[in-house]
């Protein structure tokens, strides 16, 4: 019986529980007043008077191995572990979903804007930020201390390191990049026509509140080759109206002023909000503006070197705010920048 015992504390310790259900056997066979030790316990009484002692304390502590064990196999279950297999993983459970970041807002417009444009030949072009008076302001045809100027509240950073006379400033629209694009092409041997947007980053000094803001998004677009006409531009952005928001959008151009287009136009397309009926994003006119363009100016095309006899163009510029604020609906021009979950969250799978 002793040697019975003895082999039963070893398959005690080596004994491996892996589920509820292993548990549960080892329970029955080494626990349980029915398994293996009950039937011991009865058959001390047979042992010889001698050895009665010794088997008992063999026994005994088979039982308190058996039960120590039990309690380490039990725990190990509970808190999901199962001892020696690591994690008790189970497979047949759903995943719990991680949560990953959503594109800002303006980022999805602006890749949406990219997208339409570049179906129709447009290629995306970039620029500096940091620029000098002359790419901002006066290749643009903003004549010195001209109170055009006066347009846009203008963020001074520092003299050039160029030209001492000349001001570094934060850019106050992307139109910047026209001017370097099109000064670029005109260094080439053969001129290439100019297909491209360019959209970034502006600055204007204006007080932060729902309506502005002193820093924002535009993109710029620019069209020089042959026989570019008023008709091109009115087609493109017709086309870039109906493709953002829907097709039977309503879209006027509006006689406007802007030192480097001649003729210039502002566009207005049917307010998206209301559509119509009158809110106070349209001022309860039923339009709102989004975009300012014209035919780029001879003197613009001067400026950078290219013949103005041979080329025309057309170029326009809009905010990428004004844009995502009539897609989404989003009021407040500072929301776009606090970056508060809450309102993120609300563009995710978009
Ligand atoms: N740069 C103008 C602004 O920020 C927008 C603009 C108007 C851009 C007409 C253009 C244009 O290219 O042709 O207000």
């Amino acid at each position: 019986m002793l040697d019975q015992v003895k082999a039963l504390l070893e398959e005690v310790d080596q004994s491996v529980v892996g589920s509820k259900e292993e548990l549960e056997q080892f329970r029955l066979r080494f626990v349980s007043r029915k398994g293996v030790l009950g039937e011991l316990f009865d058959g001390l009484k047979t042992v010889e008077q001698a050895n009665r002692r010794a088997v008992g304390q063999e026994l005994n502590e088979l039982k308190n191995k058996a039960l120590e064990r039990f309690q380490q196999f039990s725990d190990a279950i509970e808190s999901g572990q199962n001892g020696q297999q690591g994690p008790a993983v189970d497979l047949t459970l759903p995943v719990v979903p991680n949560s990953t970041g959503t594109q800002h807002p303006l980022s999805l417009v602006r890749q949406r804007i990219i997208q339409i444009f570049e179906r129709i030949g447009f290629n995306v072009a970039d620029g500096p930020e940091i620029e000098s008076d002359w790419y901002n302001f006066g290749a643009l045809n903003f004549p010195e201390n001209h109170p055009a100027r006066d347009m846009q509240d203008t963020f001074f950073v520092a003299k050039s390191p160029v030209s001492q006379s000349e001001d570094l400033l934060l850019r106050t629209h992307t139109s910047n990049v026209q001017i370097r694009l099109m000064e670029q092409r005109s260094k080439e041997e053969t001129f290439r026509p100019i297909r491209s947007i360019m959209p970034g980053r502006v600055y204007r000094n204006e007080t932060i509140s729902a309506r502005a803001h002193c820093q924002f998004h535009q993109v710029e677009g620019l069209y020089i080759d042959r026989n570019v006409g008023f008709k091109d531009l009115k087609d493109t952005l017709y086309h870039f109206v109906k493709e953002m928001f829907t097709k039977d959008t309503k879209i006027r151009f509006r006689p406007s002023y802007f030192p480097f287009t001649e003729p210039s136009a502002e566009i207005d397309i049917s307010c998206q909000i209301c559509h119509g009926s009158g809110c106070n994003i349209c001022k309860h006119s039923g339009w709102v503006e989004i975009a300012g363009s014209g035919m780029v100016d001879p003197q613009v095309l001067i400026n950078c070197g290219i013949d103005a006899e041979e080329y025309t163009g057309f170029a326009f510029g809009m905010g990428i705010e004004r844009i995502t604020m009539l897609k989404y609906e989003v009021r407040d021009l500072r929301l776009y920048f606090e970056n508060d979950v809450r309102f993120l969250k609300q563009f995710e799978g978009l």
